[in-house]
């Protein structure tokens, strides 16, 4: 094979390229079996991997979704796990007085899951997917949620959604299946959102399809995540003039995928992961070590992915694997472990300072961000019954891009059940004094937007409302900075000015 073939796999699917490289791709044949396309696209980031606190001695602003310490890779994995055992506080539906909520959007990644890769040699992590409320971690909704989704048939799903299965239900997990920790989440993420959003009454109680706007891709466990979120929010939902929409793109770019630049930075960007893990010699040793410990090629532990099944072992409390007592009975250790996922922090961190996955962000996101924007812009204009509650179930591969996209690289990469919302608000209206003659008017307030990532309100670190440590100036930021940012300002980072001209542009 070629370098380049054996560097980067093209992966068509339905007419659009997704460049997509596989951490272990010089591995392919020891794959045992063909992964789906969801899987390699997982492989475009370590699968897995999250954000390390960059605010370094030279940073003076202080990110609050970020610690200010350098964490271990422990404890960042805890918060990758997103554990559903205390309460947890949600910024969402805060404002000034008076301003008025006219719109939530919502982008979430669904809940912890079972491993989508196993290692070879050992005992795949016990883990029971059918649902109890007499098992750990369990939620007050949960016995009614179970009970709801039985009647699901009533919702109108769109192909192939209609044939997933509403809520996991297998009693040995399958390949990325839900867990009940993963309902969970989601249970206590639309209860959170229902607290937040009550006195605001951001849905009448007869709700109409167009009110409410739900799109998932087709896994079960985003389909399942998107149905407990939605459920915490609103219990006991009308079924009838529901609609589940369908998005084939992890991207949720509906037609507007074709975009042959993002392919090539992609490529540059696994290209520059590809020469920062190969120069990591501890890392290359810990594999050797952990292969050896199973008895197994390196290239196949390697090509295994080991990292996303320590990570559930990691989550739900199990003991690491170990090999059989006729390989010698060894175990994978946490010190291992805490190699791999140091790798991956020290990877986002030269991810941010060479840009490439900025770049990548902005061309992939903004079908994403512009159908958002659109939507505000209808509402603020009070078109009314439009879309008050949005809710897109994504992947890592859809949140991560997206915080880049905004600016919010910082951020910590999207744990299991993260939560990205998009606030709509208006001001409360203007009296105007009358003219000669004429009768008192006031004017309509004006449109804002509000952008919280896991409950913390990030607005003003996002690249369209940044404030560089100076207090903002308004209390929100002006919907119109968004707008032209979507626009117009975000190409800039790839030295364009449109989606089409950045798309197409020739590689210099
Ligand atoms: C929640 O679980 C995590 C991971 O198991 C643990 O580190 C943390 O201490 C627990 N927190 C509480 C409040 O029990
Ligand atoms: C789960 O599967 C079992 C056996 O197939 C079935 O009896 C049960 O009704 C299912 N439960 C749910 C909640 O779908
Ligand atoms: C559910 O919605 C349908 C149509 O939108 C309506 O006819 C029906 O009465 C509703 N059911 C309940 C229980 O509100
Ligand atoms: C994790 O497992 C250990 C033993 O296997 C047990 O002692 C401990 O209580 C468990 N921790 C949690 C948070 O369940
Ligand atoms: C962006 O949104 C506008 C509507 O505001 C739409 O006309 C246009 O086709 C969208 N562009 C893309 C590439 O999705």
């Amino acid at each position: 094979m070629q370098v380049q073939n054996r560097f980067l796999l093209l992966v068509m699917v339905g007419g659009a390229a997704l460049a997509v490289i596989s951490l272990s791709l010089q591995f392919l044949n020891l794959i045992p079996t063909t992964p789906t396309v969801e899987e390699r696209l997982l492989q475009l980031q370590p699968p897995d991997g999250f954000v390390r606190s960059a605010v370094g001695k030279s940073r003076k602003r202080v990110f609050p979704v970020l610690h200010t310490e350098e964490p271990s890779p422990l404890s960042e994995a805890y918060g990758y796990c997103n554990t559903p055992n205390r309460t947890e506080q949600a910024w969402e539906g805060h404002s000034p007085a008076d301003y008025k909520l006219l719109s939530v959007q919502v982008m979430i990644r669904h809940g912890d899951r079972y491993p989508l890769y196993s290692i070879p040699k050992t005992k795949r992590p016990a883990i029971d997917c059918t649902l109890s409320t007499s098992r750990r971690p369990s939620h007050p909704l949960l016995k009614a949620f179970i009970s709801h989704m039985g009647k699901g048939g009533g919702a109108n799903w769109e192909s192939p959604l209609s044939s997933v299965p509403r809520v996991p239900n297998h009693s040995v997990c399958e390949s990325g299946e839900l867990t009940q920790t993963g309902v969970v989440q989601h249970l206590r993420n639309g209860q959170l959102l229902h607290h937040a959003y009550k006195q605001h009454r951001l849905l009448p109680s007869d709700w109409s399809p167009r009110q409410l706007w739900v799109e998932t891709t087709g896994k079960s466990r985003t389909v399942q995540s998107g149905l407990a979120l939605l459920y915490g929010f609103l219990p006991q939902f009308n079924w009838t003039g529901l609609v589940v929409r369908h998005q084939w793109n992890t991207l949720f770019c509906s037609s507007s995928c074709d975009c042959p630049a993002r392919n090539r930075y992609l490529e540059e960007e696994q290209r520059r992961q590809y020469r920062l893990r190969v120069a990591n010699t501890q890392l290359e040793r810990t594999y050797v070590d952990m292969a050896r410990t199973l008895g197994l090629p390196t290239r196949q532990l390697r090509a295994a992915n080991p990292i996303d099944s320590l990570l559930c072992h990691l989550c739900h409390n199990l003991s690491f694997p170990c090999a059989a007592a006729s390989d010698g009975g060894g175990c994978l250790t946490v010190a291992q472990f805490a190699v791999i996922r140091q790798q991956q922090l020290d990877d986002e961190v030269d991810r941010r300072r060479v840009g490439l996955y900025r770049k990548y962000a902005v061309l992939a996101m903004y079908p994403y961000l512009n159908r958002t924007a659109t939507r505000m812009e209808r509402v603020a204009k009070g078109r009314g019954g439009e879309e008050a509650f949005v809710l897109s179930s994504a992947h890592d591969v859809t949140v991560a891009p997206l915080l880049s996209a905004l600016g919010l690289e910082e951020a910590r990469f999207p744990r299991f059940a993260a939560r990205m919302v998009f606030e709509l608000w208006r001001s409360p209206p203007v009296a105007r004094r009358a003219a000669k003659g004429g009768k008192a008017r006031s004017r309509e307030g004006e449109a804002f937007i509000r952008v919280l990532y896991n409950g913390e309100d990030v607005t003003f670190h996002t690249s369209f409302c940044r404030t560089h440590g100076r207090p903002p100036s308004q209390p929100l930021c002006p919907l119109t900075n968004f707008l032209s940012f979507v626009r117009r300002d975000m190409f800039r980072v790839v030295g364009a000015t449109s989606y089409r001209d950045a798309c197409y542009k020739l590689p210099v």
